[in-house]
């Protein structure tokens, strides 16, 4: 089966075409990066109008890497939530189209729970593991017993973890964007430079949450405090010290996850696994088998959204032409 996938909920125009919800003929990504920059963060209106443009040459270029023809897709998913409702109508509304046009089924799918497909277009991974999404707009910790059972322990009681790191990156002007700035800032940094705080949540209902606001805060307003003697001041230790303590937060989280559920399988997927200190910490995590995505499939993409799509699909499960776009999961 051929899934065309089309991805338009942030700043990626993306399409990609799938074949059996795992080998990925072709993967089209579109940044608009380089024009948000400007403003320091995506704004909706310009993203939307640009998602217009672009979205039929990206799928068009999507069908010749792919080598097919539109007529032989086999279905169409589309990214129908959660994201910015301007841009993620342009995808939903093209795919509808497009399936109309064509007879096929087309299917709108969640981004957060593609975002842990991912690494099943890679890997063959065994059901239940526990589900690690860390991206700009979540942090979820989850227990996954199928690409459509799962089971949230702990999620961020304010900013996403990708968050922290745009925000921070933004206030002392590290780059755009944030995430891979700090990143490669922090290899030239001293993540021992500053002893910036936990958060203080292990009781209760929040074993499993998580916390930036206050080390975003901390980081941008106590600085000196913070500073350990002999260290100085300078952009690099900030990014090394908070990419440190922001990963470590979640690892925390993830160790307490393993020993209370006696799972041993992580799988995780997002934006923020791009990080290197991220796939390294999840590397040597004891006695647990982990998975993350290539390079390519951390960040927005298409091929997540047509292998999460086939599974919808291969099942029977489809949406009608009244689906609508939703900013938030759920609502
Ligand atoms: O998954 P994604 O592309 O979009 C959302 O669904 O949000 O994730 C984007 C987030 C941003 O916050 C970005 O700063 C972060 O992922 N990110 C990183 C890195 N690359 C991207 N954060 C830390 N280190 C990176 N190398
Ligand atoms: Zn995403």
């Amino acid at each position: 089966m051929y899934i065309l996938g089309i991805e338009s909920s942030c700043d990626e125009c993306a399409a990609s075409v799938v074949q059996d919800g795992s080998t990925i003929r072709s993967n089209v990504i579109a940044t608009q990066i380089e024009l948000h920059k400007p403003w320091q963060g995506v704004v909706p209106e310009i993203a939307s109008r640009l998602h217009t443009r672009w979205i039929w040459s990206v799928v068009e270029q999507a069908l010749s890497e792919a080598g097919i023809n539109k007529d032989e897709l086999d279905g169409i998913a589309v990214t129908n939530r959660p994201g910015l409702v301007g841009s993620l109508l342009v995808g939903l509304s093209f795919a509808k189209g497009l399936a109309w046009s064509l007879g096929v089924p087309f299917i709108g799918v969640d981004h957060i729970r593609a975002h842990l497909y991912a690494p099943h277009l890679e890997n063959d991974i065994p059901y239940p593991y526990l589900g690690l999404l860390v991206s700009g707009g979540h942090t979820v910790i989850s227990i996954v017993r199928s690409f459509d059972d799962i089971e949230v322990l702990g999620t961020t009681i304010d900013d996403a973890c990708g968050e922290a790191f745009d925000k921070v990156a933004k206030y002392y002007d590290l780059g755009y964007p944030g995430g891979i700035a700090i990143d490669k800032l922090s290899s030239q940094g001293d993540p021992k430079a500053f002893r910036f705080p936990s958060p203080n949540l292990h009781k209760g209902d929040h074993v499993f949450d998580v916390s930036y606001s206050g080390l975003k805060t901390a980081v941008i307003n106590q600085l000196d405090q913070f500073l350990n003697p002999g260290f100085d001041k300078t952009k690099e230790n900030i990014a090394a010290s908070f990419q440190k303590r922001a990963i470590d937060i979640l690892i925390k989280k993830v160790k307490r996850a393993v020993e209370f559920t006696g799972i041993r399988t992580v799988v995780a997927g997002g934006g923020v696994t791009a990080n290197s200190y991220m796939r390294t910490s999840l590397t040597n995590l004891h006695e647990v088998t982990t998975y993350y995505p290539s390079m390519e499939l951390c960040t927005d993409n298409a091929a997540m959204i047509a292998g999460i799509g086939y599974q919808y699909l291969k099942v029977g499960e489809t949406s009608d032409f009244s689906e609508n776009a939703k900013a938030r999961v759920p609502s």
